[in-house]
């Protein structure tokens, strides 16, 4: 597997024309990368116009998805309507979810499973592995072929204080061992152009989730070349 690196734009930005634009600049400064793979999470709203700008080498991801194919669920977008825009994954259990949305992981688990019929690429966030447990239970081996997990301890995200390489590498270890053989883990929380390339170097994580430096394309397109080498 490339390594992988998501872009998570979360509300940003605020207007349609300055999604484009960032789009735009991100896809034409790592147009040549090979040994990468980009996928940008843009809000629900800017989906389509990301959809239609057609960048083979970016691929598109949801910031999250309701458990339901449809129906009577005011203000909620299903799996279904997300393939149907060209997302191939979706972040699931963000800590902001949690956290302002009132999110637990009974509800996550059935946002997991509802993703995995849709065969959605899931990249279930976590910053302990009870929640690991929980938000997997019951979920079958086929359910999870297509799980990536992130590891996105709380006091790195979006405080410009990343996790330490030593901390960050035990905390791989452990999640490996508490995760189905060869699950990808991702490390989110922090990252930018210089600590980038340690997370998967050293602290062997096979991707990376970036927040705040993917609203920046000069940064974000120096943290994808950063990695993108043999
Ligand atoms: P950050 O956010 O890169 O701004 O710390 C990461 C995340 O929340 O996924």
């Amino acid at each position: 597997m490339k390594p992988l690196i998501i872009a998570n734009w979360k509300c940003n930005p605020i207007t349609l024309e300055e999604a484009k634009l960032l789009f735009d600049s991100i896809a034409k400064g790592i147009k040549n990368i090979k040994r990468v793979e980009v996928v940008i999470c843009p809000p629900f709203v800017y989906l389509v116009t990301s959809n239609k700008r057609q960048v083979t080498s970016i691929k598109l991801g949801a910031q999250d998805l309701f458990w339901e194919e449809k129906g009577a669920y005011t203000g909620e977008i299903s799996p279904k309507q997300l393939s149907d825009l060209g997302c191939e994954y979706v972040i699931l259990g963000h800590s902001e979810r949690r956290k302002y949305q009132g999110e637990t992981d009974e509800m996550i688990n059935k946002k997991i499973k509802s993703a995995a019929k849709e065969k959605l690429k899931i990249i279930l966030c976590i910053d302990k592995i009870s929640q690991l447990k929980n938000d997997l239970k019951g979920a079958s081996e086929e359910e999870l072929k297509n799980l990536i997990l992130a590891y996105e301890p709380l006091f790195a995200i979006g405080t410009g204080k990343p996790c330490g390489i030593e901390k960050a590498k035990k905390m791989r270890l452990l999640i490996g061992k508490n995760s189905a053989k060869n699950t990808p883990v991702l490390y989110g929380g922090s990252v930018n152009s210089q600590n980038a390339n340690d997370y998967i170097k050293k602290a062997d994580f096979q991707g990376l989730l970036v927040g705040g430096a993917s609203l920046n394309p000069s940064e974000f397109i120096k943290i994808v070349k950063s990695i993108d080498h043999d």
